[in-house]
């Protein structure tokens, strides 16, 4: 069995028909749920907020994964703990309009995994001197906002930077990798140090959900 963690994004669900397709994801073997949350300033569209994670928390007992994609996400934190997240991850650009590192701590005290984000054109040096207060760092292989874009290769540079440091410094931190991810990118990612394998399209557009979650573990 590999370790790696499969975590579906529900942006790529059909909304028509949402907790059915949850369900049939998660009986297909889903690891995680990822909960993308965009407020159509920090990115360019927007998708759902604490009720829906809410809603969802009431639907599966796996860990619920939220990323999110706002500006002052030390304002909304404590929202998205109450509605039952497991991890939030947060961003590190400027733009983001926080203070990173109390945000970190407030979701740790909420009791939920805290995790940082950076996004493809934000150096990794941006995150190094909060690696050693996340539980999480999540490494954008597409601009973030949208589902079925191409992942960008050259990310993959991070990807090993982070597993060097994880490995050389002791630390813990989970590696995870979102955007654009289909079998050959999720390989390229596991080789790289990932271990968390967010997919949207990949997953939702597939006539197999099992078959698909199977095929991004590379497994048969
Ligand atoms: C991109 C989001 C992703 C997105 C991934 O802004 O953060 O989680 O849903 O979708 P795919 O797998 O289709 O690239
Ligand atoms: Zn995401």
């Amino acid at each position: 069995m590999s370790s790696v963690v499969i975590a579906p994004s529900v942006l790529g669900a059909n909304f028509a028909h949402l907790a059915a397709d949850l369900k049939q994801v998660i009986e297909a073997g889903a690891d995680w749920l990822h909960l993308d949350i965009m407020d159509g300033q920090f990115v360019d569209n927007i998708s759902f907020g604490p009720g829906m994670v809410q809603t969802i928390r009431r639907l599966t007992k796996l860990p619920l994964d939220v990323h999110l994609m706002i500006e002052r996400a030390d304002h909304y934190v404590p929202r998205f703990i109450e509605a039952g997240a497991n991890s939030i991850t947060v961003h590190v650009e400027p733009e983001a309009k926080h203070e990173i590192g109390k945000t970190l701590r407030a979701i740790r005290e909420g009791g939920c995994k805290a995790g940082l984000t950076l996004n493809p054109e934000t150096p990794f040096a941006f995150v190094e001197p909060h690696l050693p207060n996340i539980d999480l760092l999540l490494i954008m292989t597409v601009h973030p906002g949208f589902g079925g874009q191409s992942f960008e290769p050259e990310m993959m540079e991070k990807v090993r930077r982070a597993q060097d440091l994880r490995s050389s410094l002791g630390m813990r931190y989970a590696l995870e990798v979102d955007g654009g991810i289909t079998p050959e990118t999720a390989r390229l990612s596991i080789e790289s140090g990932a271990d968390v394998i967010v997919a949207g399209t990949a997953i939702f557009k597939s006539a197999d959900y099992a078959a698909a979650i199977r095929a991004l573990r590379n497994q048969r």
